[in-house]
């Protein structure tokens, strides 16, 4: 049986990769590793979405954590690298932008192991995100790129990827939203917060662009104060933002609510019922899209206009006062879910197909 390895880190890694496992897994044809990176490491980051996406327990758990860019990447290379040794999988697939994948892809490519990625070709444009040199770095050492949308293919055949190594499958993250979404709840937290459906805004902010700069950070909280004065908010905070919190002074709004983060269903069922997002997320913008929710994102560019031209998402750039004016102009509006081409629950089948031709 050919050999693959799937490697994952990171909480959105998962949501990604899970579907993609159950379809390769499905074809019989295979012998699966899944390999985590330990990049998140804490309960509500990880072994939540295990239990809750029921996936089993990863094969190998290389514990690497948190650290500086070069010293994680450089961790990550290095474990990952041994595995691969002893393993010598026929194809290993990454998933996503964080640094374990760069690192799971280097790795592989100088054991001239082939790559598949799924959820090639984004690009901001902005190369000061560290996303974006692991999305650029990692295409360019790719074989199989699965891509979520259009765009992304004349992104990477200007970075001179080959036609026939492209592959328009559809969204991974999507199909889990898809099969897991008559589990969604959250009904806990509107109750425990005395929040209605649609009449709050659920937040999540984690970009170091946003919450690194203390005087960013108290600023952002100080509209986020505002928007609080219109509708209640919501805000499961990351621990990254939790870090740099706790290193300012700033008065919170008695409904802007903070709590850990959240488990997957909860967290939909949540996102699913509000009125609006606030995020500097990736995924959430296409989630929202997805769901026909409104999403305001606070970063200057993004890497999914697909999200722009064809559902919910606004780029409201990092005028952190222009988001209490936006928030009062959405809310009058009214939505509907309108789904991506190919955002239809089947992506995971597709890569499979196509893996499975690649091998044999
Ligand atoms: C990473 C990804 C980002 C993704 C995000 C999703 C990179 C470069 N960034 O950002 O693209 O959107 O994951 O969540 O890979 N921490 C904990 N517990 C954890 C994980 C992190 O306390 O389980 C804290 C640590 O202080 C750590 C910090 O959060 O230093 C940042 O974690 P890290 O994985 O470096 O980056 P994220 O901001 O999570």
């Amino acid at each position: 049986m050919k050999k693959i390895d799937l490697i994952v880190g990171a909480r959105p890694n998962f949501i990604k990769a899970f579907p993609v496992y159950r379809a390769l897994e499905k074809t019989g044809q295979f012998s699966l590793r899944l390999i985590n990176t330990g990049q998140h490491y804490d309960k509500n980051m990880v072994a939540v979405f295990f239990e809750q996406l029921k996936m089993k327990e990863p094969d190998i758990n290389l514990g690497i954590g948190s650290g500086r860019h070069g010293e994680q990447t450089a961790r990550i290379l290095d474990e990952v690298e041994k595995e691969f040794l002893s393993q010598k999988p026929d194809l290993v697939i990454v998933f996503g932008d964080i640094n374990s994948t760069l690192a799971a892809a280097l790795a592989a490519a100088k054991l001239n192991i082939p790559i598949a990625h799924v959820e090639a070709g984004l690009r901001s444009f902005d190369r000061t995100m560290p996303e974006e040199i692991n999305r650029v770095l990692t295409d360019q050492i790719s074989e199989l790129l699965f891509i979520t949308s259009p765009e992304a293919e004349g992104n990477l055949l200007n970075e001179g990827k080959d036609k026939d190594q492209i592959h328009f499958v559809g969204n991974t993250m999507i199909d889990s939203l898809i099969q897991f979404e008559p589990l969604f709840n959250g009904a806990n937290i509107k109750d425990k917060y005395e929040l209605k459906s649609k009449g709050y805004n659920l937040i999540t902010l984690h970009r170091p662009s946003n919450v690194d700069d203390p005087g960013n950070l108290e600023q952002l909280i100080a509209s986020l104060n505002k928007v609080s004065d219109i509708t209640p908010c919501l805000w499961p905070v990351h621990p990254r933002s939790r870090e740099k919190m706790e290193t300012i002074s700033a008065n919170i709004h008695d409904r802007l609510i903070m709590t850990d983060p959240l488990s997957y269903l909860e967290f939909m069922g949540l996102q699913r019922d509000a009125a609006a997002v606030i995020t500097d997320s990736g995924g959430i913008q296409e989630e929202s899209t997805f769901l026909g929710v409104p999403c305001l994102t606070v970063r200057d560019n993004t890497e999914r206009p697909i999200t722009i031209e064809q559902g919910t998402n606004r780029l409201i750039g990092t005028q952190y006062s222009n988001i209490p004016g936006t928030v009062k102009e959405i809310l009058s509006e009214k939505s509907k879910r309108k789904a991506p081409r190919l955002w239809d629950g089947n992506a995971s089948e597709r890569i499979a197909e196509i893996v499975v031709k690649k091998l044999h």
